[in-house]
């Protein structure tokens, strides 16, 4: 089966942060994929700009080793390479200094053509890059920013950010991204609940018993020591990705799939989130951070021994038990968790549906388990609706949990896009469905800095635990207190 392609207009796309780690991952190598799926139209251009001094050549060399290093082999075609590198151009600028953007006018086109600024550099450079732009008359009406999490680290320090970002660029020519909106299984959660009749109807607290969101990480820092230590768990993954797929499963039908109608439903969920206070923090959260231990096959460091530090309390891994007070899911609870050394990588919606009232079956036929449906973001893409069958065969009536099994991988013979591929296309086709608007960034925060608080003021210190198991065993505490367990793979 082959997708669908639809070029975009032709654009130019210019990287702050140029020769870093998103970049060189992410970046250029989703744009060489979209150019390579006939996704560009002629003239676009990519324009690498960061402190350092580079000619362009040698911002080729960078890209072009992004590209091999980054890019599946057979996926690398040398005359679509050489035509991607002929696109790339790059401009030593100092957003701080002010220094460089004459030149990088010099560089962008003089028409009215797409530009996207795509800020892959940390927050604080934010402001003065925006700012810079606009001094030197570099935002069209055909501009666009996109701004990488974390989106500040508190909702005050997000309200500045927001506001140096707005002092120039107005909401919709504002992107937001979370990847995670981005990655194929969130959007068919989107098509799951709204394109079937079957499960909206069930979709509530008479039908579902909890629901469950984990996003387990098997790597540790991967060199971003100096972010992570200062963010921890609930900054890096909770209040963006984990929330995002709490509200893309708690959400109301939205109207259509237009950026507002969608953005509206998530904003009222967010709003809708019970506050946890100081008073039950201590039981509905969780805080843990890794020992030695092995993960991925091998013996890897604890946290302490990977920050070179004696002492630190962030946490690398959390689980909360979260609620929404509305109509449609009061009393349903939402228990998320998310750690790094973990014991596998999986990310994973589990809807689990209550029991059935009354069994007709004897003791015989085994017990009957609540039906789940879930729904695997990675690895594996795919969802699995669990149901009970009698077990086939010539015997008595015996019971069988057992799941209706959609993989992605094969069911379809279709390569799987990274997010970034998407998202960058939405920025220029000036989509804004799977981007955060400015409202949901501060909501999310609004519910993430009363636990910060609560920790603070309770001292609930992080709880170790061995990398390679699950979290801490608080974390299985969290869950089974409430008579329910966290689901296992299979
Ligand atoms: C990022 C976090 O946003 O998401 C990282 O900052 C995390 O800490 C990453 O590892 C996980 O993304 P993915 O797509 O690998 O699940």
């Amino acid at each position: 089966m082959t997708s669908q392609i639809i070029p975009v207009d032709p654009f130019d796309f210019v990287i702050f942060g140029a020769t870093g780690d998103l970049a060189e991952r992410k970046l250029l190598p989703a744009l060489y994929q979209r150019q390579r799926a006939g996704q560009f139209s002629e003239p676009t251009r990519i324009i690498g700009a960061s402190r350092t001094s580079h000619s362009s050549d040698e911002y080729r060399d960078f890209a072009a080793r992004a590209i091999s290093d980054h890019v599946k082999p057979s996926e690398i075609d040398q005359a679509e390479l050489k035509r991607f590198l002929e696109r790339i151009s790059y401009v030593q600028v100092d957003a701080q200094a002010g220094e460089g953007f004459d030149r990088l006018k010099e560089e962008i086109d003089g028409e009215n053509r797409i530009r996207a600024y795509y800020l892959a550099v940390g927050p604080a450079l934010f402001g003065d890059i925006a700012k810079n732009l606009s001094g030197h008359g570099l935002v069209n009406e055909k501009a666009r920013i996109v701004v990488e999490k974390p989106i500040g680290r508190s909702l005050a320090s997000a309200r500045v950010l927001n506001d140096e970002i707005g002092a120039v660029f107005s909401e919709d020519q504002t992107f937001r991204i979370d990847h995670y909106l981005g990655k194929e299984t969130v959007q068919n959660l989107m098509a799951l609940r709204f394109a079937n009749a079957l499960y909206e109807p069930l979709w509530n607290s008479a039908h579902i018993d909890h629901v469950q969101i984990t996003v387990a990480e098997t790597v540790g820092l991967e060199g971003r020591a100096g972010y992570y230590d200062k963010a921890g768990a609930l900054r890096d993954m909770v209040q963006n990705h984990i929330l995002q797929l709490l509200c893309l499963v708690a959400m109301e039908a939205p109207f259509s799939l237009d950026a507002d109608g969608v953005r509206d439903e998530k904003l009222k969920v967010l709003k809708a989130l019970k506050p946890v206070t100081n008073g039950q923090a201590g039981k509905s959260t969780v805080r843990g951070q890794y020992r030695a231990g092995a993960s991925a096959g091998g013996a890897v460091k604890g946290y302490l021994e990977d920050l070179e530090s004696a002492t630190s309390d962030t946490e690398t891994f959390v689980a909360i038990k979260a609620e929404i007070a509305n109509w449609r899911w009061a009393g349903v609870p939402f228990y998320l968790r998310t750690g790094k050394r973990l014991s596998e990588r999986v990310s994973e919606i589990v809807i689990s549906f209550k029991p059935i009232p009354h069994s007709i079956f004897g003791e015989a036929a085994g017990p009957v388990v609540a039906n789940q449906l879930v729904i695997r973001l990675q690895p594996d893409e795919g969802v699995k609706q669990w149901i009970m069958i009698k077990d086939p065969g010539p015997g008595g009536m015996r019971l069988r949990h057992v799941p209706l099994d959609m993989s992605f991988a094969q069911s379809f013979d279709v390569r799987n896009p990274d997010a970034y591929e998407r998202l960058i296309m939405d920025v220029i086709r000036g989509n804004q469905t799977l981007f955060m608007r400015r409202d949901e960034v501060e909501a999310a925060w609004q519910w993430i800095d009363p636990i910060l608080a609560a920790w603070e003021e309770n001292g609930q210190k992080v709880q170790g635990y061995t990398a390679g198991t699950w979290g801490p065993s608080a974390a299985i505490a969290l869950i089974e207190r409430d008579g329910r367990t966290w689901h296992e793979n299979g």
